[in-house]
């Protein structure tokens, strides 16, 4: 039973969206050109999750650790990135979308986060696919988040189901399948805790040539996967 392959679409799909600023050096354009392409790549992706009938879409947006990019780079992100949110909260109610975010609040720019909110607000009682994004996400941090509740909450002694329960997103079922675009094969503090089972597919194609189809090699391979959770 257990040896068959899963021959299902994944629940949950998390995507390290890699590969913008070289998809842009190779054009001899600015890397916001790459970033800029890479947002289309994501619309794309979303319209392919929902058709599959893709439950939960993580997307990897900015890690704590991009904090150390050029000024100007995480300026345009985050201009970039309010663009989208104002058009998905406006598409989401024909689609169904809701937004959840995963990442700490701090140190996100204001407008930022009201428009966050405003999207999380507006979407929450949507029924179809549920889009993650994964900002300001650090999975060390996150972790020592959930020690830090756990303890402020007066616990000494902690299983994994409190952990998990006090994670960015305890309602997220851990990813069926990470993806991660541009040859990079790595996670790069990316869902440490919730990847214990993950199905892992690696594409050299650079993220803003991502597309439907590419999508659709992705969940083929996970359908071939035999998973077995440690079992026979
Ligand atoms: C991914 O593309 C987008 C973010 C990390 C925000 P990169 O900007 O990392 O592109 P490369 O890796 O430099 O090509
Ligand atoms: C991971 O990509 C973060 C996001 C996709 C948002 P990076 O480009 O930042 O990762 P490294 O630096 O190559 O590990
Ligand atoms: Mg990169």
């Amino acid at each position: 039973m257990s040896e068959t392959p899963v021959n299902s679409v994944p629940r949950h799909v998390a995507i390290i969206m890699d590969g913008n600023g070289r998809w842009a050096q190779e054009r001899r354009l600015p890397r916001l050109a790459g970033h800029k392409a890479g947002a289309k790549a994501v619309e794309r992706t979303l319209k392919a999750a929902q058709q599959a009938g893709v439950r939960y879409l993580t997307l990897y947006a900015f890690s704590t650790e991009n904090w150390s990019r050029p000024q100007e780079e995480i300026d345009g992100l985050f201009r970039l990135l309010a663009q989208t949110l104002d058009q998905y909260t406006q598409n989401a109610a024909k689609h169904g979308l809701r937004l959840w975010v995963s990442g700490a609040r701090e140190p996100l720019p204001a407008a930022i986060l009201d428009k966050i909110d405003y999207a999380v607000r507006s979407t929450a009682k949507n029924t179809g696919l549920t889009l993650n994004l994964a900002l300001n996400y650090g999975a060390r941090q996150e972790i020592v988040h959930a020690v830090n509740a756990l303890l402020a909450e007066g616990k000494t002694h902690i299983t994994p189901q409190d952990l998990a329960q006090h994670l960015y997103q305890p309602n997220l079922p851990d990813p069926d399948l990470i993806i991660r675009t541009s040859g990079e094969e790595r996670l790069s503090n990316f869902l440490l805790w919730q990847a214990a089972y993950s199905e892992f597919y690696f594409t050299p194609v650079l993220w803003p040539d991502f597309n439907e189809a590419e999508f659709e090699k992705a969940l083929a391979s996970y359908r071939a996967r035999k998973r077995r959770f440690g079992g026979l």
